[in-house]
């Protein structure tokens, strides 16, 4: 089992105590709930790093919703075991006056997340991006990792993580780790618990555009055509599923893209509420997906 640590200036003593003897110190920001995706990041830094920190921090800021935040799942007790089984060092488990003094006033000072945050989840979840990046870079500053990791499956929350770095001058190593998948492909996530068993079959569909998307640019169609491509799996699913994006963009910029240049430039990012649990997930034009092949039905089409 990990150590645990409640307060994170505490924990910080520690990781700059060791950074200082010429120790490498892996973080990964979490929120508890950790399943196989977060196992994988623990195992990316305990194979780079002396000292791996993992914090459990269900970050008020950056839920919109009141609901989404108290439904969030808390499993500490499952999460030590999972982080110890990953290799991790230490767990910290800050409150939340630790994080924000005048909670639940605003904090004081924050980081804005600026433009890219501004289309897709930044649009669906107003301020979400902000209150990422003001806790990574709290966490950041107390633990002063030399690494920290992160799952590909939040694309865009990486992105931004990386340009505040770059824009902040913080001296850390970011890593993003392949999204991690359940059998079906679904994307490993804490909210797929929520998901009723229905609920849970409709967001295989998620994958499945992934995939049609690839097969679309293999046989060399545009971004309509791959969004077209996504947008008709989807509807396969619409009982239960209800898109929210299905888009072709830059991975860097993340604006949508209107011809596909570089294959490697562009990535596929799909969000859908799933009875009520929003899901998002996302792929490389022809990066090999862990998703098995099943035929879908195409939605009948409506003569006008
Ligand atoms: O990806 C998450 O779990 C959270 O957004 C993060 C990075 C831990 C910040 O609260």
């Amino acid at each position: 089992m990990p150590e645990v640590s409640t307060s994170l200036a505490q924990a910080g003593v520690v990781t700059k105590a060791a950074r200082a003897q010429g120790k490498r110190i892996g973080f990964v920001p979490t929120m508890g709930a950790l399943h196989a995706g977060h196992a994988a990041l623990i195992e990316a830094a305990r194979e780079r790093c002396d000292l791996v920190v993992t914090s459990i921090f269900v970050n008020p800021l950056q839920f919109g919703d009141q609901s989404d935040l108290e439904r969030y799942p808390r499993t500490l007790d499952q999460d030590l075991e999972v982080a110890g089984a990953a290799g991790c060092d230490l767990v910290v488990t800050p409150e939340v006056a630790e994080l924000y003094p005048t909670w639940p006033e605003p904090p004081s000072i924050t980081v804005t997340a600026g433009p890219l945050a501004r289309r897709w989840e930044g649009a669906s979840r107003p301020g979400h991006f902000d209150g990422v990046t003001t806790v990574v870079a709290k966490l950041f500053g107390a633990i002063g990792p030399c690494l920290a990791v992160f799952g590909q499956k939040d694309f865009q929350q990486l992105a931004i993580v990386t340009e505040m770095v770059e824009q902040l001058f913080y001296d850390v190593e970011l890593l993003g780790i392949p999204t991690v998948r359940e059998p079906d492909g679904l994307a490993r996530s804490s909210r797929n618990v929520r998901l009723s068993p229905q609920a849970r079959a409709a967001a295989a569909a998620i994958p499945q555009a992934l995939l049609a998307a690839q097969a679309s640019a293999a046989q060399g169609g545009g971004p309509a055509a791959l969004t077209e491509a996504m947008a008709e799996v989807l509807a396969g699913a619409r009982s239960l599923l209800v898109p929210d994006y299905t888009v072709v963009v830059d991975r860097r910029t993340l604006e949508p893209l209107v011809a596909l240049g570089e294959p490697n430039s562009a990535r596929l990012l799909i969000a859908a509420v799933v009875d009520g649990v929003r899901l998002i997930d996302n792929a490389g034009l022809a990066e090999p997906l862990e998703v098995p092949t099943v035929p879908h039905d195409r939605p009948e089409r409506m003569e006008p």
